[in-house]
Formats: structure tokens, sequence, C-alpha cells
């Protein structure tokens, strides 16, 4: 059996992300002890009724209180908030991780709230589905998937490594990068998707006026391409905000060549619109 690394795991929202973070280090037999606090109470009870945690804290002072690691896994514009109230019942030698999608603003605001002797070691697990809560979370997601760290020139090198082992253990693949080329990186891969596949749902629907349900018309296209529009909405309101410079440039980018796709829709020149989806297509082709 692997030795357990750490006691007492402290997940501060326990829903797909936090609560799969406790199921897989449980399932790796690398923690003894999961112990969740969450704002919904009704999720943190079945959380605790399905074995993702072991207790449910009944606040988070309580909850943070004997933790060698808390892991926070709430949307991104709460984690701060989290963090500052959770720091004066944060033992020492804790360390303090999170699975935000934004890095660059939840660093500089988590960072200068250690207290002394506690770490924060900021992360994102490049994983998930777009359901939502503790019924979702299962000890897989995390397999064979990349994990982001982002420590700065002053994070505590063993608590790095303890972060980089548990993500381990959870069966991802661990990467560290600045958390500004993080923002970049998933500003395009991934937040520019989602507000493309939210708006694509809009002007769906938004053109069906007198229309029976156009939406019950939709086909393989358009389920594949908007299915992360089902995505949860407060979490995407954060990431939207949190990330704001690098999504608008993507945001800006795109209505470039949506522009240019537009205009030659219009003036009907196939040959260009023949280049552009080859090329389009290539690149999509190439990922592996
Ligand atoms: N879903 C994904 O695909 C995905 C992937 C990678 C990272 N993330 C990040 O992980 C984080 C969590 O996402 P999720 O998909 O697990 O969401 P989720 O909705 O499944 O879980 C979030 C949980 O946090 C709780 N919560 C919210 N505010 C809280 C607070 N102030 N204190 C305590 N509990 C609170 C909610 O009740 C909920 O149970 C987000 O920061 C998100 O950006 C999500």
């Amino acid at each position: 059996m692997t030795k357990p690394i750490i006691q007492t795991l402290t997940v501060v929202g326990v829903g797909l992300i936090g609560g799969s973070f406790s199921c897989a280090l449980k399932a790796a037999g690398v923690v003894e002890r999961v112990v969740g606090v969450d704002l919904d109470a009704d999720n943190l009870a079945l959380a605790l009724r399905l074995g993702v945690v072991d207790e449910a804290a009944p606040s988070l002072a309580d909850g943070v209180g004997g933790a060698q690691v808390v892991f926070i896994a709430v949307p991104v514009g709460s984690v701060a908030a989290v963090v500052a109230q959770a720091a004066p019942f944060l033992p020492p030698g804790c360390i303090v991780t999170d699975g935000g999608s934004v890095k660059g603003e939840v660093v500089r605001l988590c960072d200068p709230l250690m207290p002394e002797g506690v770490h924060f070691v900021g992360g994102h697990p490049i994983a998930g589905t777009e359901h939502s809560g503790a019924a979702a979370a299962f000890a897989e997601l995390y397999r064979g998937r990349r994990c982001i760290l982002t420590p700065t020139a002053t994070t505590d090198a063993a608590a790095l490594e303890l972060v980089r082992c548990l993500w381990q253990a959870a069966g991802s693949r661990v990467e560290c990068m600045e958390a500004a080329c993080h923002d970049r990186i998933f500003a395009a891969v991934s937040h520019l998707p989602h507000m493309v596949a939210y708006a694509l749902v809009h002007a769906v629907a938004g053109s069906a006026e007198g229309e029976e349900n156009i939406l019950a018309f939709s086909a393989g296209g358009f389920r594949d391409f908007t299915r992360i529009a089902s995505s949860d909405p407060t979490m995407w309101r954060d990431i939207a905000l949190m990330n704001r410079g690098a999504l608008l440039e993507m945001l800006d980018r795109y209505c470039t060549e949506f522009t240019a796709l537009r205009k030659r829709v219009a003036s009907g020149d196939g040959p260009w619109l023949e280049e552009f989806f080859h090329t389009s297509k290539r690149l999509r082709d190439g990922i592996a």
C-alpha cells in the first residue's frame, strides 16, 4: 500500500474539481483524511454521503484548522476572499493551493495573504467536464491530464514539491509556468472557445423569432460545438472577469478573423473560403 504523504487535506469547494481531487488522492492512498468545506450545505452533505470527503466542516475556520494542505476549488472570483477568511486559522506549515482556471490575479491576490510559515502554490488542472457539484466528482478525472503549477520567485520549494507530488498521485502530468503565460495560453485555447459557444447559442436562439423552438432542430455540429455552453455560469463569469486582459486580446483577434470571413461570404469569394477552411482543417487535424 502507498504510504500516506499527508494526514489531513481540506477541500474548500467540494464540486467537480475539489471533489475529484479528493477522490483521486483517496484512491491513490496518499491522504488519510479529507475534510470538506462548502457554501452549499446540501452539496456538502451529498459529498459526505457519496464518500467524496470523510468529514464535513461546519465552517471554514473549523475546516482548515487541522489541515496540512488546503485545496481551494471555488469560482476564481472567490478564491482570494476564501483565502483571506481562512488565513487566521491556517496552522503553521500548512500549504494552500488552488485549482482555479485563472492564475495571474489569483496568485497576485493570494500570495500576500499567507500568514508567517504558510505557503501558497497556484495550480490549474487541465481537466474538467461541463458538470458541477460533488455528484460530478470522480477519481479518474485527472488521469493522464496536465496540471499547471504557477510558482513565483518567492514560492517555497518544499511546498511546490508537495503539491507536485499530490497532482502526480492524482494521475496528472505536472508542468510549471509563469502565471501570465498560463493566462495567455488558456485565454486562447479555453476561455475564448467558451465565450464563442455562449455567444453562438444566443445568436442562434435569437434568430428564431416567430418560429418553433429552433434549438430543437440542432444536430451534431451545433451540439458538439456548444457542449461547453452548458458549463457553470458563475464559474465562467469569474473567468471572463479575472482574465479580462488576455481574453480581450483573443476576442479582438477572433473578431478580426470573423469579420474577414463575413466579408468573403458576402462577396461570394469561393477560393478564399476554401483556402481558409483548408488551413483551419490542417491546423485542427494536427492536434494530437
Ligand atoms: N469545471 C472545469 O472544467 C474546471 C477545470 C479546471 C479548473 N476549474 C476551476 O475549478 C474551480 C471549481 O470549479 P468546479 O467545476 O469544481 O465548480 P463546481 O461548481 O463543481 O464546484 C464549486 C463548489 O464551490 C462551492 N463554493 C462556491 N463559493 C464558495 C465559497 N466562497 N466557499 C466555499 N465553497 C464555495 C460551490 O457551492 C460548489 O460546490 C473554479 O475556480 C474553476 O475555474 C474548473
